[in-house]
Order: C-alpha cells, then sequence, then structure tokens
C-alpha cells in the first residue's frame, strides 16, 4: 500500500513553486512554502492569490473553497519549519551546487523517512542524491508550466531510488489529479529532451530571419494545433530557464540540436527573459 503523504514542504515559489504549491493546495494538502526573505514570501502569496482569484472570477472555485485553499498554505523563510513534513519539494533555480546545498541542510532537519523531491528540469537527481544520507529517498518530480494546469509529472529515479518511493511518489502524483511517467535520470527527461531541439530550431529561423515571430508561432498554432508557438511558449518558459536547459542537455548529449542559439544568450544579456520580466520575442504589460 501507498505511504501516505499528509504535509508537504515546498521551497522556492518562483513560477513553478507557486504553481506546485497551489496544485498541492487544490487536493488538500497542508503545505508548509518557505521562500529566501520576506519579499520571496510576498511574491508567492501574491502568485497564489492571483491564481485563485482568477479560478474564483471564472466560476472554477467559490469563495469558501478558496479561502479554504489559501488556508493550507504557511509560508516561511526558515527552514526548520520543514521538520516535520512527509515530502519536500524543491523548486529553486537550476543551479546545482544551490540545490546540492540545500539538500545538505535538509538532510539535517527533517527525519529520515522524508522524501526529497527535485522539480529541476535537467539536473542530475543521482548527483543531487549522493550529497545526502538518503540517495534512495531522492527522486525527481517535474511540473510543467503552469503547473495549476499541465498534468504531466515526470517522476524520476536515480539507480539507487528505492522502488517502494518511486511507487509512493506516483500514487502521489496520481492523488493531485497528475497523470505521472517514469523515467530514467538523463537531462532533459522524456519531454523536454523532446520539446528543446523544437524549441531551440525555432529560434535558428527567427534569428536568420527567415520567418517572423508571428509567422513562426501561427504556423505550429494552426499547422500542427500546437497550444502556442514556439516563441511564445519560450517566452512562457523564461529564455534564462530555456538556456540552462539546452546548455546542460548540450553539455551532456554533444547534439547539435541542444547547442543553445546565439539570439537566446544576447536577449538573457540584454535582460529579455520572457513574460516574467515583461519582455521577450514579445511585449507584456
Ligand atoms: N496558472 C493557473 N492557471 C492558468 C495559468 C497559470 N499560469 N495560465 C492559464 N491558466 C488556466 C486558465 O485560468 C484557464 O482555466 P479554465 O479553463 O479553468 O478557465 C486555462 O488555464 C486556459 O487558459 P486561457 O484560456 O487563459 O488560455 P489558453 O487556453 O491559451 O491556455 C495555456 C493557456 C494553458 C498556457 C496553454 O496555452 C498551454 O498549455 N500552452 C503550452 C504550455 C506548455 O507547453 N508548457 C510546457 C512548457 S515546458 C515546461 O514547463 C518544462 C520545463 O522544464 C521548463
Amino acid at each position: 500500500m501507498a505511504r501516505e503523504i499528509a504535509s508537504v514542504g515546498v521551497i522556492g515559489l518562483g513560477t513553478m513553486g507557486a504553481g506546485i504549491t497551489e496544485v498541492l493546495a487544490r487536493s488538500g494538502v497542508p503545505v508548509v512554502a518557505v521562500e529566501i526573505d520576506d519579499e520571496g514570501v510576498k511574491r508567492g502569496r501574491g502568485h497564489l492569490e492571483h491564481s485563485t482569484e482568477r479560478a474564483l472570477s471564472g466560476g472554477k472555485l467559490d469563495q469558501a473553497s478558496r479561502v479554504e485553499l489559501l488556508d493550507r498554505v504557511r509560508y516561511t523563510t526558515s527552514l526548520s519549519d520543514l521538520s516535520d513534513v512527509d515530502l519536500v519539494i524543491e523548486a529553486i533555480p537550476e543551479s546545482f551546487d544551490a540545490k546540492a546545498d540545500l539538500f545538505i541542510q535538509l538532510d539535517k532537519i527533517t527525519g529520515p523517512e522524508t522524501i526529497f523531491v527535485s522539480n529541476t528540469s535537467s539536473l542530475s537527481i543521482t548527483e543531487i542524491g549522493v550529497h545526502t544520507s538518503r540517495p534512495g529517498k531522492v527522486v525527481g518530480m517535474h511540473f510543467f508550466n503552469p503547473a495549476p494546469v499541465l498534468k504531466l509529472v515526470e517522476v524520476v529515479r536515480s539507480v539507487v531510488t528505492e522502488p517502494d518511493v518511486v511507487a509512493d511518489v506516483v500514487a502521489f502524483a496520481e492523488k493531485l489529479g497528475k497523470t505521472p511517467v517514469v523515467i530514467g535520470d538523463r537531462a532533459g527527461f522524456i519531454a523536454n529532451a523532446l520539446l528543446f531541439g523544437y524549441l531551440n530550431h525555432a529560434v535558428r529561423m527567427y534569428e536568420q530571419r527567415y520567418a517572423t515571430r508571428e509567422d513562426l508561432d501561427a504556423a505550429m498554432r494552426f499547422g500542427c494545433g500546437y497550444p502556442m508557438g514556439p516563441l511564445a511558449l519560450l517566452d512562457l518558459i523564461g529564455l534564462d530557464t530555456a538556456y540552462e536547459i539546452l546548455d546542460t542537455m548540450y553539455h551532456q548529449s554533444r547534439n547539435r540540436l541542444h547547442a543553445p542559439a546565439p539570439l537566446l544568450k544576447q536577449m538573457i544579456t540584454a535582460g529579455l527573459l520572457g513574460r516574467k520580466s515583461g519582455r521577450g520575442f514579445y511585449s507584456y504589460d
């Protein structure tokens, strides 16, 4: 029988962490939500309030359920508040050193049975796991943006992740209303390994003035039925995040498909990160 996961910690309340917190709270799971400072807490809380407000005004959530949902989340800036949770989900920026450091700290704070989850898009779960005293209890749970909408969760097992832990996390993802798939530890897992070659190719086509951004995006929306065109999707993902994912995959596989298009780096340097900075391939108010 699957182990009950009665409470969860989420660390990092950026786009993904806040979205994951919303998914958990919507499913009735109490969450301890951790950010580095009060400003981060304010941003994360704002994200949740805005998203649930939209659901309320769209008639998808009533006021009482919204209040209950928001009440399930306890915000803190202290990792020590995670001492009693059954599972911790890390959703901090994609820096290996920062993630490894975080798990080393969590190892001292949480009980030995607590499952450690990383939402990393491309870093190695095995390498993160060996920094802890419990590599068998370290697993990836890769959500997709926007997390409250997209059903997929890639459950990533390392060679030493305990089979029971994988089964518990799969059952937990199903409880959250998600569709889990299980995969071994390889950069990009399934979806990003397939998706990012395509996105990178679109940036190269745009860079070479092969077509306008609008026509590139329209071709994939109206010709292939994708919900968004590749350049609009890159703006949603964040150009910095996309670059990190491509770079990691390229270094692992040396597949030229994943060598980041130079324009991506130039745009990042100029502060054009996509929706989150107000401008990427498109501008946002
Ligand atoms: N948070 C919560 N809910 C959101 C949301 C968000 N950020 N964005 C949209 N929604 C909800 C809306 O409230 C709406 O809900 P209802 O149907 O219940 O009213 C629903 O999603 C549809 O939204 P819209 O009508 O505003 O717009 P849309 O129909 O164009 O859908 C979209 C927007 C869901 C983003 C859709 O365009 C889409 O699925 N795009 C593709 C996204 C994608 O491919 N993501 C994967 C990126 S790769 C990744 O995440 C991995 C990685 O490691 C980086």
